[in-house]
């Protein structure tokens, strides 16, 4: 297959380029584009043989379902059934924005899309380039991440291009996303919503909304969400995920090990000697918007292993430690004090 860039300005979108993204979708392509979080690869949802264009361009195990992509709260309610109360309420106060929504499918979308589940995720994303491709395809878009199954997520063009050069019809170049990791996935088909997926959307703001009325699965609780099941996220090199009031002393003594092969992820003030520097910024919303650039970074600097300090467990900080142990695996390191 011959992929076609196709590069759109976010800030003047050119409908013509946006109607041959879309043509592409109605025609049963599949178009990678930019949202407010990672890049998503997408296509008609109503279409089964293109939403299987999907899974094979990724290599992703056909359980795991897709999130289905609307530009407006009618299209959501036209696909999903027995909406709740509370759920009307979110849409309307975080979306267009990165919370998918779990509710009950009408049946409209087919069930290969969702993995064979009852319910469906459903997200309004912010991004104008996402917004206005939905819009002219008229239909619901199915999107995952566009990343090679097991990566850590595109947040550029450049990274999609790295993973699906071939594989896909059209890439739509259209900048950095604001937030750099996926949507919070929240479950309200139960009778307390529960957070599948630690996203840009956090804990403390949609518990505030929900009036305290919300859990939490961290871990293997997060089975209910298939794709969290899955080895994630990862580099070729291996991830060392490490928190703990020895945390710093513990990167510097192992990576220190590797005569400089090893590849650190932490704070710009972070003292990393000879290792690779994998400086994230300030904050917690800097090393979300910077985690699965530095993780691909690291392979191409020729990290044997990264070793990356946990950010503080709140707000956006818990997504992206959610990130770094699944790019971990095993091998999340928790140092005492000394
Ligand atoms: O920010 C995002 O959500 C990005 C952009 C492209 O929108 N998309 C994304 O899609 O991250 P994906 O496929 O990489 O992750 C979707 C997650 C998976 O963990 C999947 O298991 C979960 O959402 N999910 C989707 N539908 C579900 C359902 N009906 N029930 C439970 N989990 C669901
Ligand atoms: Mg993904």
């Amino acid at each position: 297959m011959v992929t076609k860039i196709i590069e759109i300005d976010p800030f003047e979108i050119d409908s013509r380029k946006i109607s041959e993204a879309a043509n592409a979708i109605k025609n049963g392509g599949i178009v990678a584009f930019p949202t407010e979080t990672v890049y998503g690869l997408g296509a008609n949802a109503l279409d089964e043989g293109a939403v299987r264009a999907i899974f094979a361009a990724k290599g992703r195990p056909a359980d795991n379902p897709l999130i289905i992509h609307v530009s407006s709260i009618k299209s959501a309610r036209e696909i999903a059934k027995d909406v709740p109360e509370n759920a009307l309420m979110l849409m309307e106060r975080f979306w267009g924005g990165p919370l998918t929504i779990i509710l009950k499918s009408a049946g409209v979308i087919p069930k290969s899309v969702s993995g064979g589940l009852d319910t469906i995720g459903i997200r309004l994303p912010s991004h104008p380039v996402a917004l206005a491709l939905i819009d002219a395809a008229g239909v619901p878009i199915a999107a995952p991440s566009a990343n090679l199954s097991g990566r850590p997520s595109p947040t550029s063009a450049a990274d999609v291009f790295e993973d699906l050069f071939g594989r896909v019809d059209i890439v739509i170049s259209g900048g950095a996303p604001t937030f750099g990791i996926e949507s919070t996935v929240l479950d309200m088909t139960v009778p307390v919503p529960a957070i599948l997926r630690p996203g840009a959307v956090s804990f403390e703001q949609l518990s505030q909304a929900l009036g305290g009325r919300i859990t939490q699965s961290q871990g293997e609780g997060a089975a209910k969400s298939p794709g969290m099941r899955y080895r994630h996220y990862s580099p070729a090199a291996r991830v060392f995920s490490v928190s703990g009031p020895g945390a710093a002393d513990y990167i510097n003594e192992k990576a220190g090990a590797l005569g400089g092969r090893a590849a650190v992820i932490a704070p710009d003030d972070f003292n990393f000697g000879a290792n690779i520097a994998l400086a994230y910024g300030k904050s917690p919303s800097d090393y979300a918007a910077r985690l699965f650039f530095l993780l691909r970074e690291a392979d191409r600097r020729g990290a044997l292993a990264v070793f990356a300090l946990e950010p503080e467990a709140a707000g956006i900080g818990t997504a992206v430690i959610n990130r770094l142990r699944k790019a971990a695996g095993e091998r999340v390191v928790k140092t005492k004090g000394d």
